[in-house]
């Protein structure tokens, strides 16, 4: 296993932003990571972060110079964990930062981490868009708990925004109408 110092890239709250969030609310810093990974942790890169609208309240809970919430695609890079070996691709809620160490908890929870599946060809990055999180709201919002018959007519009240936009075409598949 490889013993070179690393240093991972978080920011951090630097204030609770008042009217729009600004670059000043936020402060990227350094983080030395442990030189050697503990049984059953992984290192990981992040390729993707996510920037979500419940971030604006949720950030509320952070104190200053506390690491900014979110998810990412990332992948391992190293592995001291068999069910994440190094190249595996993962979602997970590691934060606002480049590199993360990590350690899986053992029963599965995708509010912690999971592999990518398969993406059929999608860019990665849908991960955590139409066939993550928000995908998911809209999916499991429509089909599981809406249940619209063909030729209902669907009423989405801000359908431009992430969820939103995809309520409406899953809708449209499922045989909904506009008006
Ligand atoms: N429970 C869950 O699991 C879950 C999961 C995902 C999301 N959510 C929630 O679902 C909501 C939507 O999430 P999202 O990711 O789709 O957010 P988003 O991408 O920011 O979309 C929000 C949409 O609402 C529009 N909007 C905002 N204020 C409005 C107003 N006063 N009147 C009309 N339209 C307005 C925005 O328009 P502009 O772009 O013009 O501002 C935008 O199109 C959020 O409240 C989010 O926290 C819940």
């Amino acid at each position: 296993m490889s013993k070179v110092a690393r240093i991972a890239r978080k920011f951090v709250l630097q204030s609770h932003p008042q009217g729009k969030p600004k670059l000043s609310d936020f402060k990227l810093v350094e983080e030395k990571l442990p030189a050697a990974l503990q049984e059953g942790e992984i290192l990981t890169k992040a390729q993707w972060l996510t920037v979500d609208p419940y971030m604006r309240g949720a950030l509320l809970a952070l104190k200053q110079g506390e690491t900014m919430m979110g998810s990412q695609v990332a992948t391992v890079t190293e592995s001291r964990n068999p069910e994440y070996p190094e190249g595996t691709k993962v979602v997970g809620s590691f934060g606002w930062r480049d590199l993360t160490v990590h350690k899986p908890s053992e029963k599965f929870n995708p509010l912690d981490i999971y592999k990518l599946p398969d993406m059929k060809g999608l860019p990665e990055s849908y991960a955590l868009g139409s066939v993550g999180m928000p995908g998911n709201t809209a999916y499991f919002g429509v089909t599981r708990i809406l249940e619209p018959k063909a030729g209902d007519v669907l009423v989405v009240s801000a359908a431009a925004g992430a969820v939103g936009s995809l309520v409406g075409q899953i809708g449209k598949l499922k045989g909904s109408r506009n008006n």
